[in-house]
């Protein structure tokens, strides 16, 4: 055989090889893998080619956005139709394919809680995809192993106790200067509260972590507000060789981002450094920067964490709360009768003066309300993690690589856990605390997550709503305006992407 022969050859079975992997990865491998599933029982919609089925949700989406809805709250067809749909059809464990990679969706509670209980790694975070990892790097929300513990243990110190206690005053300050830009409005002006939550929530996370006003802090929202509509419009894209706009535009994003948080980083050092302060500050930042300064490698953290981190809870800070602020004064703005009922509890503990931190904590209505304003509208929809070796979950069995999607609306709105007025706002299901209104079923609550990777801002975030809420209530009644439109969106968290318009009266 001559030498051609020999090389043709070659490239036919180079080429031949590489088409039997290439059929294997997106068509034979997925096939065999929805065939090995169904024999445990486990069901789902099709595999498609390249797309898994990204492409058949996506269309479910847009269909979705388009259409109207009125004012119920069982909005989980709305946010995540496939999602719903397909668990109708499949039920609470069922196969779902991002691309050519398999995820495993569940909403039955109690694997749920085998997941997110586990302790010995067989379920870390998803790791983070490209548009993602723009906006949290490697911060808390994704961090695994030493990494996670180093800072959960900082933002643990930072956002409970005695250090919540100090943020209060600050809470109480930023929330009044908004109530005073609210007054000089005219008598019935319609306002538009989201707008107004998102500002709030901004100043008060700059100010209470960072040491840094919402203006210093206004152009990191600005980016991460910008970032965060690319990534809501990419969670299903498959990514390709060549890069898009978007992902050119996100990489122009992060750099911005970064060098805005050093600003604020670098200012805190040199205030020390010059003298001008004694210590890098007993806020969050100042937890971060002692943690980079320390010379015991075991304690240290890197300047890019810390940039990570800043972004991390710049966004986790605002977002969610702010979603949290605005779902609820919609729910109080339709339903008088328990905005009356706050009223009065707010009114009977603080009269006309400025909450305290005790009569916070003695708030038990709007404490209710709050908690039944994360059920039915729960900023974060769902939660994610990864398989990471073989796994027996319940009668189940998983191999390694797998993703797994828990909807936290599936279990929030299912009439199974929470009885058949599952879609109505009843606050008094909470009247005897969390426990008791979940029945012995603790993960049928997921507003803020369950286990070990719990949020970290979850009392500073019911505190600081908590104070929104009473300086508000104390001020004014309010209505619903008619120019509002219900939109509920997942624009990376819950959002009511029509904003929500309400008419004030003062008192
Ligand atoms: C209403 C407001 C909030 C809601 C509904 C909320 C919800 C959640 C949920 C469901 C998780 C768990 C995610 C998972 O298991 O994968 C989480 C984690 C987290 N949250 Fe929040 N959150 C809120 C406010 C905040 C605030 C104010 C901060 C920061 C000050 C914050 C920082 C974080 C961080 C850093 C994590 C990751 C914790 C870890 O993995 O150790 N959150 N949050």
């Amino acid at each position: 055989m001559g030498a051609v022969h020999l090389m043709l050859l070659l490239l036919i079975l180079v080429l031949l090889s590489s088409s039997l992997a290439f059929l294997y990865k997106f068509w034979w491998g997925p096939r065999q893998f929805q065939r090995a599933m169904k024999l445990q029982g486990i069901r789902g919609p099709s595999y498609r080619l390249f797309h898994g089925t990204n492409k058949e949700a996506m269309e479910m989406k847009d269909q979705a956005r388009k259409s109207t809805m009125d004012l119920s709250h069982d909005i989980f067809p709305k946010t995540l139709p496939h999602l719903h749909a397909w668990i109708q059809l499949y039920g609470s464990v069922f196969l779902n394919w991002f691309g050519t990679q398999p995820q495993i969706v569940v909403s039955d509670p109690d694997l749920i809680r085998e997941i997110l209980t586990n302790k010995d790694g067989a379920y870390p975070k998803t790791r983070t995809r490209y548009f993602l990892k723009k906006l949290l790097g490697d911060g808390l929300v994704v961090a695994e192993g030493d990494k996670w513990i180093r800072v959960r243990k900082l933002a643990n110190h930072a956002f409970h106790g005695d250090c919540l206690k100090d943020m209060f005053t600050v809470m109480v300050a930023s929330v009044e200067s908004m109530l005073e830009k609210w007054q000089n409005r005219a008598a019935g002006e319609e306002i538009d509260v989201s707008g107004e939550f998102k500002s709030l929530t901004s100043e008060v996370i700059s100010r209470t972590a960072f040491g840094s006003s919402y203006i210093e802090g206004r152009m990191i929202f600005d980016l991460l507000t910008k970032l965060g509509m690319i990534i809501s419009r990419n969670t299903l894209t498959i990514r390709h060789f060549v890069k898009t706009k978007d992902e050119i535009e996100a990489d122009r994003i992060k750099q911005l981002l970064h060098s805005a948080v050093m600003k604020i980083v670098e200012k805190r050092e040199n205030e020390m450094k010059s003298g001008e302060s004694t210590s890098f500050g007993s806020d969050f930042l100042g937890s971060l920067l002692k943690a980079h300064h320390d010379g015991d490698q075991s304690r240290s953290i890197s300047a890019e964490d810390i940039v990570d981190e800043c972004k991390t809870f710049y966004f986790t800070g605002q977002d969610t709360t702010s979603a949290l602020l605005s779902w609820t004064t919609l729910l109080l703005a339709i339903d008088t009768n328990w905005q009356e009922k706050a009223r009065q509890e707010v009114v009977g503990i603080f009269g006309r003066d400025k909450p305290t931190s005790d009569g916070v904590a003695k708030l038990k209505i709007v404490n209710m309300i709050l908690y039944e304003s994360l059920r039915l509208y729960g900023p974060v929809s769902s939660i994610q993690r990864r398989i990471e070796r073989k796994v027996k979950l319940g009668k189940f069995e998983f191999p390694a690589d797998m993703l797994i999607n828990i909807p936290v609306q599936a279990l929030h709105q299912n009439p199974d856990l929470w009885g058949k007025d599952a879609h109505l706002f009843r606050p008094e299901r909470f009247t005897k605390g969390l426990a008791k209104a979940t029945d012995g079923i603790p993960t049928a609550f997921l507003g803020f997550g369950f286990g070990p990777r719990m949020c970290v801002g979850m009392n500073f975030a019911i505190n600081e709503a908590k104070i929104a809420l009473s300086m508000i209530l104390q001020r004014y009644k309010f209505t619903l305006s008619p120019n509002y439109v219900h939109a509920p969106d997942i624009v990376l968290t819950t959002q009511p992407s029509r904003g929500v318009q309400i008419l004030l009266q003062t008192l």
